[in-house]
């Protein structure tokens, strides 16, 4: 076979083997096969060297044209690849925007945080400001600086986890008030929400990660009269309701006096039933005057400054609210529970 039939013969099989690749990487394998420093073509050169001149330009001639000719293939091929990518990625993530979307089921607030959040529209309303704090906290900001010295027995109701370098969960939003003290100048009104943690049985009404709503006002002549009214306007936009408070003798170290604050229950208007357990009351909350130590700790004089506070159990009030009889609901994740509110 003469040289030119076999130049043909190259070009033939690169243009079928162009005609064939499907990838682009493929076309740069092509390529080297048949014009790259190795290639086909550079192989045919080397034997022009037996030809005579004639022959050689005419073989020399071929060869340019062959590997024009390829080039402009592979540049061809190569942006069909490139379309065709196109339009696959294209047809693949096609979707039409007039067509309705497929039902997809969509969460809600868990009761917890609405009724929270319906809490704190209330205090705002009457001037208050929403504190934040922490849920590891120090010993002194959760007990020593609430009036618990180290070996206080009202402690013991308090038993929580500890962390290996002495801090630990914060038993009560109490804590908070601490903060307050420390950063706010009175007069001042807050309120601050969030999860508390205790060691405990857990039951129908025992969790080892409940919700308060902590309260604490600061001023000037505070009286047991400023919390009642504070108690009832809560309640009764709570509740929706006018209600009836009032205050049992408590005792917490950082109160004095101490209380608990009990409604009138609303089911049968006091005069007993089986919500109130047939008192005709329903234990709401425990308050009291901020004791003077715990204003001294702070660094404020007890003789001009006076205030009140408050620990709502925010968990027992939402049950209330739903009729809701096992606290352990809350925590569960169980979505039958948790599609009642949607
Ligand atoms: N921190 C207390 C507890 O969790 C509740 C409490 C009682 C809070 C009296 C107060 C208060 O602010 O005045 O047991």
């Amino acid at each position: 076979m003469n040289i030119i039939d076999e130049l043909q013969e190259i070009y033939k099989e690169a243009e079928d083997l162009i005609s064939n690749v499907k990838k682009e990487s493929q076309l740069d394998d092509t390529k080297n096969l048949f014009i790259g420093k190795k290639g086909k073509l550079s192989l045919i050169s080397k034997k022009m060297g037996n030809l005579d001149i004639e022959e050689r330009k005419q073989v020399g001639q071929k060869i340019n044209e062959i590997s024009e000719n390829l080039e402009k293939l592979i540049i061809i091929k190569r942006d069909s690849i490139k379309d065709e990518e196109l339009n696959l990625l294209l047809e693949r993530e096609k979707f039409d925007v007039l067509q309705p979307r497929k039902h997809r089921e969509s969460g809600t607030l868990h009761p917890i945080t609405s009724v929270q959040m319906e809490v704190e529209d209330i205090f705002v309303s009457m001037g208050f400001e929403v504190m934040d704090g922490p849920e590891i906290e120090t010993d002194y900001n959760n007990f020593e600086a609430l009036n618990f010295t180290e070996d206080h027995p009202a402690r013991d109701m308090q038993d929580t986890f500890y962390t290996d370098d002495g801090n630990l969960l914060r038993t009560h939003t109490s804590a908070i008030q601490v903060r307050a003290l420390k950063i706010l100048k009175p007069p001042f009104r807050i309120i601050a929400p969030g999860r508390v943690f205790r060691y405990e049985e857990i039951d129908a009404s025992h969790e080892n990660t409940f919700n308060q709503v902590e309260g604490m006002v600061v001023g000037k002549n505070i009286s047991v009269a400023n919390l009642t009214y504070t108690m009832n306007q809560l309640l009764s936009q709570i509740f929706n309701k006018e209600t009836i408070v009032r205050l049992r003798p408590g005792y917490f170290p950082f109160v004095e006096p101490g209380f608990e604050l009990d409604f009138q229950c609303m089911v049968c208007e006091g005069k007993g039933c089986s919500v109130c357990k047939h008192s005709g009351w329903v234990e709401l909350l425990p308050c009291g005057l901020i004791h003077p130590n715990v204003l001294k700790f702070a660094g404020l004089d007890p003789e001009i400054w006076t205030g009140f506070a408050f620990g709502l159990g925010l968990d027992r009030l939402v049950m209330m609210r739903y009729g809701i009889s096992d606290i352990r609901y809350f925590n569960s994740g169980n979505l039958r529970f948790l599609k009642k509110f949607l």
